[in-house]
């Protein structure tokens, strides 16, 4: 598939955010400047409680504005205790779901990879995720984390009541779910669709649809359907059992983070949120903004870095700098370079040093 706007000259935008994110966003951007790519022009902006902090708001409409006129956006992370106690609407996460929103990136792309290096990095057994390649389509503007009503409310008894929606319309099941089926087309033609249709009507209409459409349209793509709390074990059981998971909101962000173990460290996943053809995509490390690290130099910025690569390939029209990106994780993984969540002691940086030297 291609989502790639077409024009001559692409812009990338650069959202570093807080805590790690601009640790790893750093080495980012130098990487896209080692690659100097002519066509490209970059431009950055205040996000989350780094924004909130200058302008009282966690993103400002003008930055949304400018993510929309964009090819692409790169975003680092969001979010910190300090800005807990912030109104909810106001927290730097809130900013995120704001501009996920915006961009209408409805399908978001999670590629778990166990690069051959890090085989022994995992917490599971070598056997376990050698070779692991799967791939988890989330759905990502929908679900429990938009459905209304939602809120706090205090009940007449004096008891507070938080309540949350979740709620899917076919649509917006299919449109999520063509994109599995595309992709798995490309890959090796397996989709695992995966809800709670055991408690949850939505998750009822959701295997509905998917298996509607796969009967439909996708034939020759071989489809299961599995239970979110299965998933999870058999995530751990046998990952490589998967090719495709196609997942809501709400399962998907926890789904994708269990996976991440089975590639060595959360640090080593990137993600691609994309939405119609031609419209920018929102790329973003999985990971959050980890105040236990922040500041200290020690965040890996492999799946920043990787995301740059998804961005280059899916939206910025550059798919060899993609594949030399890539290619340059993977050399400096094989030569040794493992920052600490890795096992290893190479700071951010010097983990930046090592993919650059690798860059061919
Ligand atoms: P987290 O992903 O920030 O961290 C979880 C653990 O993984 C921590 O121990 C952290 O040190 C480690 N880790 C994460 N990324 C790493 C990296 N690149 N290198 C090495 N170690 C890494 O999750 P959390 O601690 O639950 O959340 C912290 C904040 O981040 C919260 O405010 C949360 O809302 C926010 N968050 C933001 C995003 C995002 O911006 N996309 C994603 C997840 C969480
Ligand atoms: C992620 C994050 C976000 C999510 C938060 C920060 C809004 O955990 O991108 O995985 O839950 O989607
Ligand atoms: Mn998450």
């Amino acid at each position: 598939m291609d989502w790639r706007g077409r024009r001559a000259m692409s812009h990338l935008l650069l959202l570093p955010g807080d805590g790690i994110g601009p640790e790893v966003t750093a080495e980012t951007k130098r990487v896209l400047e080692v690659l100097r790519l002519p066509g490209i022009t970059v431009s950055e902006a205040l996000f989350g409680g780094a924004s909130y902090d200058r302008l009282g708001v966690p993103i400002a409409d003008d930055v949304v504005q400018q993510a929309l006129d964009s090819s692409a956006v790169l975003m680092g992370a969001v979010g910190g205790p300090q800005w807990a106690s912030v109104d909810f609407a106001k927290r730097p996460e809130s900013a995120l779901l704001k501009l996920r929103e915006a961009m209408q990136v409805y399908a978001n792309l999670r590629p778990a990879r166990c690069f051959a290096a890090l085989a022994g990095a995992s917490t599971l057994k070598r056997e376990v995720v050698e070779g692991l390649d799967l791939l988890f389509v989330r759905e990502l503007v929908g679900g429990v984390y938009f459905g209304t009503p939602r809120g706090i409310e205090t009940l007449a008894n004096g008891e507070r009541r938080g309540f949350n929606t979740q709620s899917y319309t076919s649509s917006e099941i299919r449109r999520v779910a063509i994109i599995a089926f595309e992709l798995a087309r490309e890959r090796r033609g397996q989709v695992c669709s995966v809800e709670k249709s055991n408690v949850m009507e939505s998750g009822v209409l959701w295997r509905e649809e998917v298996q509607k459409l796969r009967d439909e349209r996708y034939a020759d793509v071989e489809l299961r359907h599995m239970l979110a709390d299965n998933c999870a074990m058999q995530l751990v059981r046998d990952p490589k059992q998967f090719d495709v998971i196609l997942t809501d909101n709400l399962f998907g962000d926890l789904l994708s983070d269990l996976a991440a173990m089975s590639t060595g460290s959360l640090g080593m996943l990137p993600s691609a949120a994309i939405g119609d053809a031609g419209k920018p995509g929102l790329y973003e490390p999985i990971h959050g903004s980890a105040p236990d690290i922040a500041g200290q130099g020690l965040a890996n910025p492999c799946a920043s870095i990787l995301s740059l690569a998804m961005a280059l390939r899916h939206s910025l029209g550059e798919p060899q700098a993609a594949d030399r990106v890539e290619q340059a994780v993977e050399a400096a993984l094989a030569k040794g370079a493992r920052s600490r969540d890795l096992g290893g002691d190479l700071s951010t940086r010097a983990m930046g040093d090592a993919i650059i030297a690798g860059l061919k």
